[in-house]
């Protein structure tokens, strides 16, 4: 029977936040702790703060029993025997991950702890964290067998994180003690013998009733080497098949077959493979520059990398170049927006390449309405609303008297549009979608000229 750990958080994000309810799911007790007292209000009342699928309900569920938040870090240390830290690790001016946070938290850890600990890293850090986290916690009197650094990399998306975290694939531990190990081995218990699944109310996902996610053991730093690692492939797959799809334009091939027919060789696999205009998020872009940065100061060519970024990059301005091939010249029309999250299903709209595309046809003289089921509250914080730019109250209102209708976020209502409505309410019938949510075919059975991503028109 999995036992009850006592588990601190710290951080309230989203890798945090999603962390801690889960624990409490997971059955054990959780202190979220976070110095941003508003936040910590907010999450005491309910408020997730973030837009993501069960996140309210089990919040609901935990919040002030199971889940308790609080700012005080030292109480926290005090009470409990395994601390994440899951503060954010942005990019800095050079590319590397500023871990600015992550020292400070461990320093605050390192004046509370009086018993064993396993200070366990959940952010995104590039190898060697932990031998840092390590030396300021040591520096700061600790002596060494009073605690453990362990990595755990989280692998979970957003707008799926719960689900995500709950039915994971695997589940890395990077430990470098087998006293530190057995601690995570007893978090992750009811997952990797299965109970949590058995359970009716559970949260539903890809592991049924039967299912045991595997725990890889390996060292902290191979950890922390497959978080970024990992997240720097996914973006090599979704630049590649950009780079394919290109491709696909120039031979009126079909990068949709493409990617099937790629995607069947069990070594490649079919995820990962859909073309749009780049991948965003505050993942992806940061983790990416963060492991070529580690590589460099290695002293290793990983310019590899560099060619995925360049790739990137050049998705949206191939996109901006369709635009204008559609429309003639740019200055003064009008376009209507949807979607302006960096993904479908969340509001997060950092390094949403939806919103550079806006920033872009703006500076080109074009008006835009725009529309997004979760993103604008955000938007309009950085791109307050003016004569060039409107956040409207639908998908049709958006398309109302444009010269063209641009899909840039994925968003699963954004594939099932009314399109005779759609056709009656553009001023042109013109679709320009940048992930590809439409057969061709149907947009022209709808008398709609579509152009996406990688595939020839239908005619
Ligand atoms: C990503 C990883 O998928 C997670 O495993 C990881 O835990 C997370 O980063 C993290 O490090 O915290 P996330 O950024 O939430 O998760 O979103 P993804 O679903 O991976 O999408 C990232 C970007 O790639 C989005 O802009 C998405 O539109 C784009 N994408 C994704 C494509 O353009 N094509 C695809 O086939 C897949």
């Amino acid at each position: 029977m999995p036992k009850n750990i006592q588990i601190a958080v710290v951080g309230s994000g989203y890798v945090g936040l999603v962390a801690a309810v889960c624990f409490a799911e997971m059955g054990h007790d959780v202190i979220c702790v976070d110095n941003d007292e508003r936040k910590v209000k907010a999450l005491q009342g309910g408020d997730t703060l973030i837009h993501e699928n069960y996140l309210p309900e089990l919040l609901q569920r935990y919040r002030n029993t199971k889940v308790r938040f609080m700012s005080d870090l030292a109480e926290a240390t005090r009470e409990c025997e395994a601390i994440f830290i899951a503060v954010g690790t942005p990019q800095s001016e050079t590319g590397d991950a500023d871990l600015s946070y992550v020292e400070a938290v461990a320093c605050e850890i390192a004046r509370s702890i009086t018993s064993y600990k396993v200070i366990v890293e959940k952010s995104t850090v590039p190898v060697y964290t932990n031998e840092w986290i390590r030396r300021a916690i040591e520096r700061n009197g600790v002596a060494r067998d009073l605690f453990d650094v362990v990595s755990n990399p989280e692998f979970l998306r957003e707008g799926t994180a719960v689900a995500d975290f709950l039915h994971p694939d695997r589940i890395v531990v990077g430990a470098d003690s087998e006293r530190a190990a057995a601690v995570l081995g007893g978090i992750y218990a009811p997952l990797t013998e299965g109970t949590y699944y058995q359970r009716a109310d559970a949260i539903p996902g890809s592991c049924g009733p039967t299912a045991k996610p595997p725990l890889l053991n390996t060292s902290t730093k191979s950890a922390e080497i497959i978080k970024h690692a990992s997240n720097a492939f996914l973006a090599v797959k979704i630049s590649f098949i950009n780079a394919v799809a290109n491709l696909c334009e120039a031979t009126d091939a079909n990068v949709e077959q493409v990617a099937i027919g790629m995607g069947m060789d069990a070594r490649i696999g079919p995820k990962f493979l859909r073309p749009g205009i780049g991948y965003g998020g505050s993942c992806f872009p940061k983790d990416v520059a963060a492991f070529r940065s580690v590589a460099e100061q290695l002293g290793l060519d990983f310019s590899m990398l560099s060619e995925v970024e360049k790739i990137n990059e050049n998705q949206k301005k191939r996109f901006l170049s369709k635009v204008r091939t559609a429309l003639w010249t740019l200055r003064g029309k009008k376009l209507g927006v949807l979607g302006l999250a960096f993904k479908g299903e969340t509001d997060d709209i950092r390094e949403s390449p939806a919103i550079d595309l806006v920033e872009m046809f703006l500076a080109e003289g074009c008006s835009i309405k725009a529309f997004d089921p979760a993103a604008m509250e955000r938007t309009a914080e950085r791109l307050p609303a003016g004569p060039k730019l409107s956040y409207v109250e639908s998908a049709y209102a958006a398309a109302d008297d444009a010269d063209a209708l641009l899909i840039l976020t994925d968003w699963a209502e954004f594939a099932t549009l009314d399109l005779k409505r759609l056709n009656t309410t553009l001023r042109y019938p013109i679709v320009i979608d940048g992930r590809n949510l439409y057969d061709p075919h149907v947009m022209l059975e709808n008398g709609l000229t579509y152009i996406s991503v990688g595939r020839p028109s239908a005619i």
